[in-house]
């Protein structure tokens, strides 16, 4: 998104001003705690970010929880340890307040996979449809959008729809298909992925299993349906890393990015975690942009109250709309 504070923060960086030195001397950690007081600013982190950067957090959650966070906060800044979108949609819950978000270029796949000028054609041609749109897309998909949801959510926001109501859903069409198949439904999907949930690899994963056969196999719905259908559980990060701490196994093979592993293990000590393996030579199933926010970013970001999202008024009104439907629809139907 090319706005003002973006060619700003190119502008700065091309001074080099956020390269600048941080005193090695410096503990970030306290400096960071410092910064939150002084300036009255809450630090919001998804649990794909680094251990540190969870371990100074305010809040850590899943998509929903960190938009039922972001709209109910008396803070005045927002720092986002996340991604663009979800900055984003907090902006969107609060005009008045900064939101910062550490890197401005974390975007995310999923999002990028959805234009909104494509999309609008698309949607012109199913014309009865109403538009379920995954919260991972920008404020352009929101703004056509009827309702948001997470994957937390997706499914009883789909399921309180009359049966005979025709969706699109977009961007995942991962999340999608699941969803048409535990729902029985005949949602038209946009054909969108994330990069890290299809990089899981079925027959390392198989394997693994066989290796670990008391381990259970736990997986994001955002992966591809070969792997749901051998997942023991299926769920949002939330979701799974309630599950580790419910269930009576004391091993899991987890198919979602690896920064949920910190908390499981935090929050379940005695227990094995094993990050399900990518289908690639290396074991890289970090998300590329949640770790493009590292702690002396987000110092500099609290220390100089940039980056900054920002965005046109009538697109955030058109956007929020349907995020507010998803935050009234999780409080009727108990989720979150
Ligand atoms: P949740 O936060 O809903 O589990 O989604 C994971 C994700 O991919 C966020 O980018
Ligand atoms: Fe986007 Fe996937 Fe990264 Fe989540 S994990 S931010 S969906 S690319």
């Amino acid at each position: 998104m090319v706005n003002n504070t973006t060619a700003a923060v190119e502008n700065l960086e091309r001074k080099g001003f956020l390269d600048l030195e941080i005193d090695p001397t410096l503990d970030l950690f306290a400096e960071i705690e410092r910064l939150k007081k002084e300036k009255n600013a809450i630090l919001l982190a998804h649990y794909y970010q680094e251990p540190d950067i969870q371990d100074v957090a305010d809040y850590i959650g899943d998509s929903l929880g960190l938009a039922q966070k972001a709209a109910s906060t008396d803070a005045d800044i927002i720092v986002f340890a996340g991604v663009h979108f979800m900055a984003e949609t907090a902006k969107i819950l609060n005009p008045t307040k900064k939101v910062l978000l550490p890197d401005l270029k974390a975007g995310c796949s999923l999002s990028d996979s959805c234009p909104p000028a494509v999309f609008q054609r698309f949607k012109e041609k199913h014309p009865d449809h109403i538009v379920i749109s995954y919260i991972n897309c920008s404020a352009g998909i929101k703004a056509l959008s009827d309702i948001i949801c997470t994957s937390s959510n997706a499914r009883k926001i789909v399921e309180h729809l009359p049966e005979d109501q025709k969706i699109i859903f977009a961007p995942d069409k991962n999340l999608g298909a699941y969803i048409n198949k535990v729902s029985n439904r005949k949602m038209v999907l946009w054909n969108g992925a994330c990069m890290v949930h299809e990089l899981f690899s079925l027959e390392k994963i198989t394997r693994l299993k066989e290796r670990n056969p008391d381990a259970e196999f736990i997986a994001h719905p955002e992966c591809e349906d070969a792997l749901l259908n051998i997942a023991d559980f299926i769920g949002s990060t939330t979701q799974l890393l309630t599950y580790t701490k419910e269930s009576k196994s004391n091993s899991f093979i987890v198919a979602t990015e690896t920064g949920i592993l910190h908390q499981m293990e935090k929050q379940s000590p005695d227990k094995t975690f094993i990050p399900a393996p990518p289908d690639n030579s290396c074991a890289c199933n970090d998300c590329p942009h949640m770790k493009l926010n590292t702690l002396e970013k987000l110092y500099l970001c609290m220390k100089h109250k940039l980056p900054e999202i920002t965005m046109p008024e009538d697109l955030r009104l058109a956007a929020k709309t349907p995020i507010d439907k998803m935050l009234e629809l999780s409080k009727e139907l108990g989720i979150g």
